[in-house]
């Protein structure tokens, strides 16, 4: 069996699997039920200016089938008595001291981080998050993305932080920014401890179609909310390795947050450079015993891989995350289409005839309805074998012979890059295309 525990920053917990803060840590009752059902951490529910919320908070985007595809929630920090958290971390603690218990916190002045900061060490906490992502409400008390979107207010709050803290601090960070390095940098130059992204992003997920207004609705009104849940994972990936790559932020350890649900998400996080993760939407949505699965598929991937402990693969895939520039432009696939797999359900057709390159034929003689690809014209895009819904029955087959390798960047540095609209360097030139008259063959008698 793998070791899975982890120290992130200083922060020990029996396993990388911690809960965001967010409604499943709003009590002791509930951390305390994840811990027992194999939870490793908790990040409190955030901590901090007494609010109000409103009712309802939730709105959520179903897709076809699935449920909950996108999330999206208009509340706010806690709304529980800082007093009562206190005494329940407290607790939870003393059943579960080889956890991680970690606060987070939000206030507004000098004083009141440095005070809640002492009262949370007190009650026990293992560490310590800054919440600088909330896009709703208290954004507009000047606190949430509002510092997260600043980066020197940011550094400050940092430092403030950082002058009385005793135990690790995790700077969290809002993804409604258009460079996430910028808050990175300012987090790791305010002397943080970790970062942990990302918080939600700022959605509408939909409109009422009788009230107009958008949900979830308020009393006839609503406003922008945060969006997390599956929909969100590629944007947290993509964060995540901006920060692990940056050769000033990458020493730094960061936690992966966003549309975690199984244990693949997991280590794909983790391969990116995360050193523990954070879920809160497929906790919402199926309760705490996802952790099981995440368990057992995590500790499965680890001994198919042959690795004892997670510090083995962090980072794994960052090599092979590279700019667009550095891409091998000799590098040629086709689509290949597995005629005995084939239904005949003429997606990859319409797909490519309409919305790619138009390299697919279909010959409907003799009621045949496999369609073919056209070698010539197939620039390797992928999009038929994203659309078909047989697994494996359009595959993409290599037809360079692996010699050669160009770069744009390469391009760029001998001078052999097209110049002009018109240049014979320029990729698509020669590439064929139906007339303009062709389209009219598809009209109906
Ligand atoms: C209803 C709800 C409330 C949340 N409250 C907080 C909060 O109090 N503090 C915080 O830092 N993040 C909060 N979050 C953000 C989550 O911690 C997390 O960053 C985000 O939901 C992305 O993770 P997910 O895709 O697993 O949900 C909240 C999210 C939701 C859905
Ligand atoms: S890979 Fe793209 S261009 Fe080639 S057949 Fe499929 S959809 Fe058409
Ligand atoms: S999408 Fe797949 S199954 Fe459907 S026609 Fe194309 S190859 Fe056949």
């Amino acid at each position: 069996m793998p070791d899975l525990s982890i120290n992130f920053a200083g922060i020990k917990s029996p396993n990388p699997f911690w809960l965001a803060s967010a409604p499943p840590t709003n009590s002791g009752y509930q951390v305390m039920k994840a811990f027992d059902a194999g939870w490793g951490g908790a990040v409190w529910k955030t901590l901090g200016v007494p609010v109000v919320n409103v009712s309802s908070r939730y709105g959520s985007i179903n897709y076809r089938d699935t449920r909950m595809a996108g999330f999206n929630n208009i509340e706010l920090i806690t709304d529980r008595p800082l007093s009562d958290n206190l005494k329940e971390i407290e607790e939870v603690k003393k059943y579960f001291p080889d956890h991680a218990v970690i606060a987070s916190l939000m206030v507004e002045s000098q004083e009141e981080w440095q005070q809640i900061i002492k009262d949370v060490e007190n009650a026990g906490a293992d560490g310590i998050e800054l919440n600088f992502g909330c896009p709703h409400g208290m954004c507009e008390r000047g606190m949430g993305s509002a510092v997260g979107q600043e980066p020197e207010v940011l550094q400050t709050i940092v430092s403030w932080v950082m002058e009385v803290a005793q135990v690790p601090v995790i700077t969290k960070l809002t993804p409604n920014i258009s460079h996430i390095v910028d808050p990175g940098l300012a987090a790791v130059r305010g002397g943080t401890n970790a970062i942990s992204l990302i918080n939600t992003i700022k959605s509408i997920v939909g409109i009422d179609l009788d009230t107009y207004a958008p949900y979830p609705v308020v009393d006839g009104k609503g406003t922008n909310g945060g969006y997390c849940g599956p929909a969100v994972k590629p944007i947290a990936l993509e964060m995540v390795k901006e920060l692990t790559q940056h050769p000033e932020i990458k020493n730094t350890p960061v936690s992966g947050i966003g549309g975690i649900e199984t244990w693949r998400d997991i280590v794909e996080f983790i391969l990116l450079g995360a050193g523990s993760v954070q879920v809160c939407t497929a906790v919402m949505h199926y309760g705490f015993g996802i952790v099981r699965e995440m368990e057992a598929g995590l500790v499965q991937f680890m001994n198919d891989k042959n690795y004892n402990t997670i510090y083995d693969f962090i980072g794994k895939a960052l090599p092979n995350v590279t700019e667009w520039k550095h891409l091998n432009l000799k590098h040629k696939v086709v689509a290949n289409i597995n005629p005995q797999k084939c239904i005949g359900c003429d997606l990859c057709y319409i797909a490519c005839d309409d919305g790619a390159h138009q390299a697919i034929k279909l010959d409907r003689t003799n009621g045949n309805r496999i369609p073919e690809i056209i070698d010539e014209n197939c620039v390797g895009c992928n999009l038929c074998a994203l659309v078909c819904p047989v697994e494996e029955c359009i595959t993409m087959e290599k037809r360079d012979d692996g010699k050669q390798h160009v770069t744009w960047d390469q391009r760029t540095q001998l001078d052999d890059i097209p110049t002009s609209f018109n240049d014979d360097r320029a990729g698509g030139k020669h590439h064929y295309v139906p007339t303009v008259q062709d389209a009219l063959k598809h009209r109906s008698k």
